[in-house]
């Protein structure tokens, strides 16, 4: 591997705002399994986002939708958790990205998409929906960014570690065309 000067940073978004989501337990380990030359910021501003109107989307509109775009500026790439809800995106995560629409942050970000349910069917409905949300806003999904992992519940222990070996490797995949993605669009 080898080492860059310049670190890459990701910006991470679980679309769970449960204290004790599954999604971002797994988010966090999937943090851990990345190489050193990846840097991690957890966004947690989801709840804080008013309801998407575009009527306030106007000058500068409001701060904590200023404070997501400038977060999302500041970043080379995007890695983003998200449970299903109703099957579809959860609403606070779609909300978030609804705002995004206008103002570009995810033209052309490499970006990996996790979606992650107690389910067998791993929430694929929410992970399409997402998809063909994030291709409208023209973000770059990486090469293997695209996992679906059912049965969550038996994957993570207590602890948030990822107790099962396909599952690892498929995130390992994932990170690494992150990466990979992130270094060949950044100045590294
Ligand atoms: C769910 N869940 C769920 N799961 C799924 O695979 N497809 C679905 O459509 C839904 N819908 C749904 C609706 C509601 C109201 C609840 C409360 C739950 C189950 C969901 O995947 C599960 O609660 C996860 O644990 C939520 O993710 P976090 O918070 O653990 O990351």
């Amino acid at each position: 591997m080898i080492r860059l000067e310049q670190k890459i940073k990701v910006l991470a978004i679980s679309g769970s705002l449960r204290q004790k989501s599954s999604n971002t337990a797994l988010m966090k380990a999937t943090m851990g399994l990345a190489s050193e030359n990846m840097m991690f910021t957890v966004y947690d501003g989801l709840e804080d986002l008013p309801h998407f109107n575009p009527d306030l989307d106007v000058d500068e509109g409001p701060a904590s939708v200023r404070e997501l775009r400038e977060q999302l500026k500041q970043v080379d790439g995007v890695l983003i958790c998200t449970p299903e809800y109703g099957n579809g995106v959860p609403g606070a995560l779609k909300n978030a990205l609804d705002w995004l629409v206008s103002s570009g942050e995810f033209v052309n970000k490499p970006t990996a998409v996790i979606s992650a349910s107690p389910s067998p069917m791993g929430g694929h409905l929410a992970h399409a929906s997402l998809l063909l949300t994030l291709q409208m806003i023209n973000a770059e999904i990486v090469e293997n960014g695209k996992v679906i992992i059912p049965h969550i519940t038996l994957k993570l222990n207590q602890e948030g570690e990822i107790t099962n070996a396909e599952t690892r490797q498929e995130l390992e995949a994932l990170l690494q065309g992150l990466e990979q993605a992130c270094t060949s669009i950044g100045t590294f």
